[in-house]
């Protein structure tokens, strides 16, 4: 796992000791992309013993059944980040920014976020940082403004529910 902020990767004390780091606390955790990825996670998390709130481009009232399925909460994407110890953002790269701008804005400062948009040229056009050798992760705090967590782009959503990712309090 890595840690970037606008000018590459941060040291470890960024962040300091926060509830991210808490193996017994129950977080809120809110999940920017509700797919393939923020599904599995939204019911990982909730299986936990998390409070998720999750949102998508389209509104909270096409997120009913993940919600059935998940038990995670669907939210306008202006609530999604509000208050929250950790946010997850996982969309398409190009997606990111189409956020709202203020999409940040009610996020504590400890408060986490962590990445796990990859970048696909066929899918996401040219970004032409990042075909010169900026990291996706990079490029994706630079446009937020804010340091990002990577989780290491290999996984298969599947694996976050298989022997791959195990069923502990780790988030990546
Ligand atoms: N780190 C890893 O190991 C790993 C593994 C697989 C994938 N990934 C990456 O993780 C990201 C998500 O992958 P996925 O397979 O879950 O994608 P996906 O199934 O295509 O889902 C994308 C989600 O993003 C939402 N979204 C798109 N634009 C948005 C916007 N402007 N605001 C809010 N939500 C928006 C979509 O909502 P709407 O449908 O409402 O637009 C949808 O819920 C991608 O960047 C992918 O490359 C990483």
């Amino acid at each position: 796992m890595w840690r970037y902020g606008a000018n590459g990767p941060l040291d470890s004390g960024t962040y300091g000791a926060s509830r991210f780091e808490s193996e017994s606390e129950e977080m809120k955790i809110g999940i920017i992309g509700a797919g393939k990825v923020g599904s599995v996670l939204a019911g990982h998390f909730v299986g936990l013993g998390h409070s998720v709130l999750v949102a998508n481009s389209r509104g909270p009232q096409t997120l009913t059944e993940l919600a059935r399925e998940t038990g995670a909460a669907p939210v306008l994407i202006s609530e999604v980040a509000k208050g929250v110890d950790l946010l997850v953002i996982t969309i398409p790269l190009k997606s990111v920014p189409a956020l709202p701008k203020d999409v940040l804005s009610g996020l504590p400062a400890a408060s986490p976020i962590l990445d796990t948009c990859n970048y696909y040229p066929i899918r996401d056009g040219a970004i032409p940082e990042i075909i010169r050798g900026m990291t996706d992760s990079e490029w994706t705090s630079r446009v937020l403004g804010r340091p990002v967590v990577k989780r290491a782009t290999t996984s298969l959503p599947t694996a976050l529910v298989t022997g791959t990712f195990k069923r502990d309090r780790r988030i990546a």
